[in-house]
């Protein structure tokens, strides 16, 4: 693996071995030993075009973990934000850098970044995906589950970024999923039909109690991501019920975790007090992005 661009270009060994390594790494992190300096004399530039916790700190803890220079580079002070092109800004990194991990909103710009720059690329959330974050979710299931196969996967909310990954990575890793979106806001056609060619592990609804029905893992995100600011309030009237709260978890499976990729918006697409009783897995789901993160880089950046 060269690059992680989206959570389908990957394929199941592909993800099961960024989840070993993830673990394995974690466990030397807990263990209180120094990893091996992989990354040594690298340097990651990391673009952001929107707002990050998560993502950054992660990142930039992890790269100089493994030894490597994290390089912050916000959208807006770049010549990017005056209208220089992905293109040229691709070829300039393609001679400084040793790979760049980028927020922005088109995912052709990752794309774009990756065909001009020659270097390993990873996708930190654009408008259509999020798969570092979706591994994250998938390592903190296998850790509290211990494994995949036989688990209902369930998604509620908007058919964004998150769904349009989830759907791809829970299918591959084992797991049954099915979604529940208002019928304006499904994931995007080819997604669907990805999700489709699962046969029956993969449903989507309207009805949240029938995609909650039985699982053993639900997912949800906020109704209005990054960029989406102006349609708050169409949005709230949209998804007004789509919210994951003690009632919707009744029809769930006993010990049913709950994910949220944060930040929240709690009283919106998750109660408060489900959100807290479920703290420690949403917790430990914002942990796994350092290990996750870390296995792509260790993974992708590597030059042996
Ligand atoms: N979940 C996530 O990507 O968080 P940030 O937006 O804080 O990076
Ligand atoms: N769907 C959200 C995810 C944030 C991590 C957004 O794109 O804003």
């Amino acid at each position: 693996m060269k690059s992680l661009l989206t959570m389908e270009q990957l394929s199941k060994n592909e993800l099961f071995d960024i989840l070993n390594v993830a673990s394995e790494l974690k466990s030397e992190q807990k263990a209180g030993k120094k990893h091996e300096k992989r990354l040594d004399g690298m340097t990651l530039g990391m673009i952001f075009q929107k707002s990050s916790t998560r993502t950054r700190v992660s990142f930039e803890v992890g790269m100089q973990q493994l030894g490597g220079y994290p390089l912050f580079l916000s959208g807006n002070d770049l010549q990017l934000g005056r209208g220089e092109s992905i293109k040229d800004t691709a070829r300039v990194f393609g001679r400084y850098l040793d790979g760049i991990m980028i927020r922005t909103f088109k995912q052709s710009d990752v794309e774009d970044l990756a065909k001009y720059s020659g270097l390993p690329i990873i996708n930190g959330l654009t408008d259509y995906c999020h798969p570092c974050q979706v591994l994250a979710d998938l390592l903190t299931v296998k850790e509290h589950k211990g494994g995949f196969d036989g688990l209902k996967a369930c998604y509620i909310g908007d058919g964004n970024n998150m769904a349009n990954s989830l759907i791809v990575g829970c299918l591959l890793s084992g797991m049954s999923f099915s979604l529940a979106t208002p019928e304006a806001y499904k994931p995007c056609e080819h997604i669907m039909r990805f999700g489709e060619s699962y046969g029956d592990k993969f449903s989507w609804s309207t009805d949240i109690f029938e995609a909650a029905d039985k699982a053993d893992v639900i997912f949800t995100d906020v109704w209005a991501s990054m960029g989406q600011e102006g349609e708050a309030e169409i949005r709230k009237k949209a998804f007004a019920g789509y919210c994951v709260d003690r009632k919707l978890l009744g029809v769930a499976n006993k010990n049913c975790m709950l994910q949220h990729c944060l930040p929240a918006h709690k009283g919106e697409e998750i109660a408060e007090d489900v959100f807290e009783e479920h703290a420690n897995e949403i917790f430990d789901e914002a942990e796994n992005r350092l290990h996750a993160q870390k296995a792509v880089m260790w993974l992708c950046m590597h030059k042996d």
